[in-house]
């Protein structure tokens, strides 16, 4: 595939067949891809833990379980508050909500909730996590090394999406991967085959290039 094609072919799929599992071959050739990424002097901060099979149905019923109980999120890298983003940005999020909600027209924003605890029916999740007192730097690190999984999957014809939902209850996925103490759980991204359910086909605009860039 065209690199432009890669970019334009990613999007956050919300919705995965659970069945059609991606093989341990694969997973670990879009983690070795994902790992030529650049870092602060070669520092390479990230460790990456998969979850599939049992282990992954066994963090599903757990995640199940705390959203029925509507228990807050926890997530190791606290998320802050809506107000630490920028006027624009929160602009942008409020968006998002109200157009994935009635993007749904049936069910609306319900069912969005619904595929985020069943973790979006996913058959594997990327955990990456970083050494506790990481510096800002070491999570820009880890933002272009989760981007680039997320491509080297989309040139393999796999889905995925990175989203905070996944981390947010980290004490589950300690309980069932081999994460020590002294890492944090940063982020996670859900891989898979998307389903045709019509949550896939939802389109998150992108901001007018000049309202981004300015060249002087
Ligand atoms: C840091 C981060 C956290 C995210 N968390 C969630 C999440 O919890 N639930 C969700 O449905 N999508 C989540 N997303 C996906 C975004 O909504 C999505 O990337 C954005 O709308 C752009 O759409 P696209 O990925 O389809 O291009 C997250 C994305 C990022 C980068």
């Amino acid at each position: 595939m065209e690199f432009n094609e890669v970019m334009e072919k990613r999007h956050s799929s919300r919705d995965f067949k659970k069945e059609e599992i991606i093989d341990e071959e694969t997973l670990r050739e879009i983690i070795k891809v994902a790992g030529l990424s650049p870092s602060w002097e070669n520092s390479q901060p990230w460790n990456v833990y998969i979850a599939t099979g049992e282990n992954l149905e066994e963090i599903r019923k757990g995640w199940i379980a705390e959203n029925e109980k509507e228990i807050k999120g926890s997530a190791d890298m606290n998320p802050g508050h809506r107000t630490n983003f920028s006027e624009r940005g929160q602009k942008n999020m409020a968006d998002f909500m109200e157009d994935i909600g009635i993007f749904r027209e049936d069910e609306e924003l319900e069912y969005f909730f619904h595929v985020q605890h069943i973790l979006f029916n996913s058959p594997a999740i990327v955990y990456l996590t970083l050494p506790k007192n990481y510096t800002r730097w070491s999570v820009y690190d880890l933002g272009g090394f989760g981007m680039s999984i997320l491509l080297a999957a989309t040139n393999l014809g796999i889905d995925s999406i990175p989203a905070y939902e996944l981390v947010k209850y980290p004490y589950i996925i300690r309980d069932h991967l081999p994460v020590p103490e002294d890492e944090d759980i940063i982020m996670g991204i859900a891989l898979g085959y998307e389903s045709d359910d019509k949550i896939n086909e939802y389109e998150s605009p992108r901001l007018d290039l000049d309202e981004i860039l300015k060249i002087n």
